[in-house]
């Protein structure tokens, strides 16, 4: 299977849009985090994608991250793909795309809207000579860092600039600020379903829900069926992670072998991811592939 390029991405989301469920993304930090979501995929036979953020990939390099991600893809049964999330300079897109990533996520949503193009439309013109798919952000999604300096509806993304983004840079996929924050919220998430009702009649390119941790399930299914198309997933999973790892350490001491502490660690991600996994596509064409089949997807 050619999974070197963004077109194995377009197919899977363009499936689930029509399908009515979305594809899950979930942030690693290291080898078992991204172990775990990749088995908890395979074990479902559903198509993820697994990303890094700029702070894992300057930890551990975008060459290192990009081998390994190739590796992974290469040998996993169903489609999965190694995406770059959140970067906020082109050149660090650039690094991940020569280095194997076959997606990668521009955020400029901070910046103007020409800037925020500007900065979209050099990713898109390197990226798509090299066939690598590029999601883009509008409005911001919120997060403790700068929460504070919201006002009212200023995070909202606006459909008439969203229409002129996708227009203007020819990204693929667009992520969109409706209210959702990245980490835990304080309390229920004010998703502003309207908003994204208005932008899917608007907006043909697949539409992103980040900040999955803490949107509860029943938000999480109704954006879905209001189009969106991938949602992503991180602070859960690196939450599980140190959390089963602490508790292991206590209960086994130290003296215990890495292995025999990360494994458990890693099979309480899995449950994580699967139960995640699960959300995004229970509700669509997919539950009928969860139940035993294998999702097919043609080669690109
Ligand atoms: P959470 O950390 O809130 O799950 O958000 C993850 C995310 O949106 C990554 O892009």
């Amino acid at each position: 299977m050619d999974i070197y390029n963004g077109n194995i991405l377009r197919k899977l989301l363009k499936d689930a849009d029509q399908g009515g469920y979305a594809v899950p993304m979930f942030n690693y930090t290291d080898l078992w985090d991204q172990m775990a979501v990749i088995e908890a995929a395979m074990e479902l036979h559903a198509p993820i994608m697994f990303a890094s953020i700029p702070k894992t990939v300057n930890a551990i390099s975008p060459e290192v991250l990009g081998a390994v991600g190739t590796v992974q893809m290469k040998k996993a049964a169903s489609p999965i793909i190694h995406h770059l999330d959140h970067a906020k300079s082109v050149e660090l897109c650039i690094a991940a795309i020569d280095n194997g990533y076959p997606s990668v996520m521009i955020d400029a949503s901070d910046k103007n809207l020409e800037t925020n193009i500007a900065m979209i439309k050099n990713v898109v013109e390197y990226a798509h000579t090299r066939g690598v798919f590029v999601e883009g952000e509008i409005g911001r999604i919120k997060g403790r860092d700068y929460e504070a300096t919201y006002d009212g509806d200023d995070f909202l993304a606006r459909v008439d600039d969203a229409l002129r983004l996708v227009q203007e840079t020819g990204v693929d996929s667009l992520a969109i600020g409706i209210g959702t924050a990245h980490g835990f919220y304080d309390g229920k998430p004010e998703i502003n379903f309207k908003r994204l009702k208005e932008m899917k009649e608007a907006i043909t390119v697949p539409l992103v829900l980040h900040g999955g941790t803490g949107i509860p399930e029943e938000d999480v299914k109704k954006a879905i069926r209001l189009g969106i198309n991938k949602v992503n997933i991180g602070t859960q999973i690196r939450y599980t992670y140190m959390q089963s790892a602490c508790r292991l350490i206590q209960e086994k001491g130290p003296v215990t072998h890495t292995i025999d502490i990360m494994t458990e660690a890693k099979e309480e991600i899995k449950k994580v991811a699967k139960a995640w996994i699960r959300i995004c596509m229970a509700d669509g064409k997919a539950e009928a592939d969860l139940k035993g089949q294998e999702i097919q997807y043609a080669e690109s």
